[in-house]
């Protein structure tokens, strides 16, 4: 079997020799900056690990694993957009690099790019893998309208916060384990195993990336610490500082709600120190254990040897601990 530091150098070569069409030169550029800046890569590394499970050819999959990537990277593109943020994996966002346009036509262009390798992936199963991939794509759309409209609502309840995170990011790596279990030949009970078990651990994932926006340090973290808070974010934090805080602390989160912010470091430092008082980050951290235990569920039913998970599970263990 591979190992994940193979699996991962694999992928940075295959990304580094993407090539895109130019001209126009100015519409490729942001998108051989947004693929040059890194990241964790986990989405691909999911699909070439689940398929790796049935089948240790994972050549096949390395089409659908960078589409995969490609396409997270688009939704990147349009997330900084929409959450009007300034930095990413430690650098200028692309509209801030450039401009909105920018980020949107290059963004565009990204989908389209990822559709195109998704397409060229060499299998029979190249119908089954495009319809969830559309599904998802879809999906991830209604997820992050929902983000968008909580902002303005002050009543989200914590089941349809879990609901749009499953939407927004769960539903992606859940798909890529997917696509990696049927490009190796996964029964299809394994297979929706691995997507039930890319759903836990997308929700601890997308739960974990909450609790770093607030207490995340800024020089692993790579994204301005604080974002979630200036956009009236309803994330798990808020929607439990709510639930939680007596008269007085809801007052004062009310207080700076939907405002333009003139005091960004002020309300910044107000809501973590409500967060602090009422123990939230300690709250966030049991919630997402409790993802990560019917993560470890989903693997324990799959019909595959333990030694044939070590890596995933491994990775897991790992990605739950994350600092950035
Ligand atoms: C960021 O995804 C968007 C979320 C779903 C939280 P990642 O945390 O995987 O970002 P990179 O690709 O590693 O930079
Ligand atoms: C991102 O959620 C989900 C998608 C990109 C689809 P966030 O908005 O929390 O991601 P970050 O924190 O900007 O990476
Ligand atoms: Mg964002
Ligand atoms: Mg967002
Ligand atoms: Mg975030």
């Amino acid at each position: 079997m591979y190992t994940f530091e193979s699996i991962l150098q694999r992928i940075e070569k295959e990304i580094s020799g993407l090539r895109f069409p130019e001209p126009p030169q100015s519409l490729y550029d942001p998108i051989r900056y947004i693929l040059s800046l890194g990241g964790k890569r986990i989405r691909p590394a999911l699909t070439l690990m689940a398929c790796d499970i049935y089948n240790n050819d994972i050549e096949n999959a390395i089409q659908p694993a960078l589409a995969l990537e490609v396409f997270h990277n688009f939704t990147l593109l349009h997330d900084d957009l929409m959450d009007e943020a300034d930095k990413r994996r430690n650098r200028p966002t692309v509209h801030k690099k450039w401009n909105a346009n920018t980020a949107i036509l290059s963004g565009d262009a990204m989908l389209i790019a990822a559709y195109q390798l998704m397409c060229s992936t060499q299998t029979p199963y190249l119908r089954q893998i495009l319809d969830l991939f559309t599904r998802t794509a879809l999906e991830i759309c209604g997820g992050q309208q929902y983000d968008m409209e909580f902002e303005s609502r002050m009543d989200v309840t914590e089941d349809e916060y879990i609901e749009m995170i499953r939407l927004k990011t769960a539903v992606l790596l859940a798909c890529a384990l997917k696509i990696g279990a049927v490009m190796g030949g996964a029964s299809p009970e394994d297979a929706d195993n691995l997507y039930a078990f890319g759903i836990n651990i997308g929700l601890a994932f997308q739960l974990q990336d909450d609790l770093l926006d607030v207490y995340g340090d800024p020089a692993t973290f790579g994204k301005n610490i604080g974002g979630d808070i200036l956009c009236d974010k309803k994330t798990f934090l808020l929607i439990n500082a709510f639930r939680l805080a007596n008269t007085e602390q809801k007052g004062i989160l009310l207080d700076w709600m939907g405002k333009e912010e003139r005091d960004p470091a002020g309300k910044i430092r107000t809501y973590t120190a409500i967060y602090d008082t009422l123990r939230l980050k300690e709250l966030t951290e049991r919630k997402i254990e409790e993802y990560y235990d019917n993560a470890t569920r989903n693997l324990e039913a799959l019909s595959v040897s333990t030694e044939r998970l070590t890596v995933l599970k491994e990775v897991c263990d790992h990605l739950m601990h994350r600092q950035h």
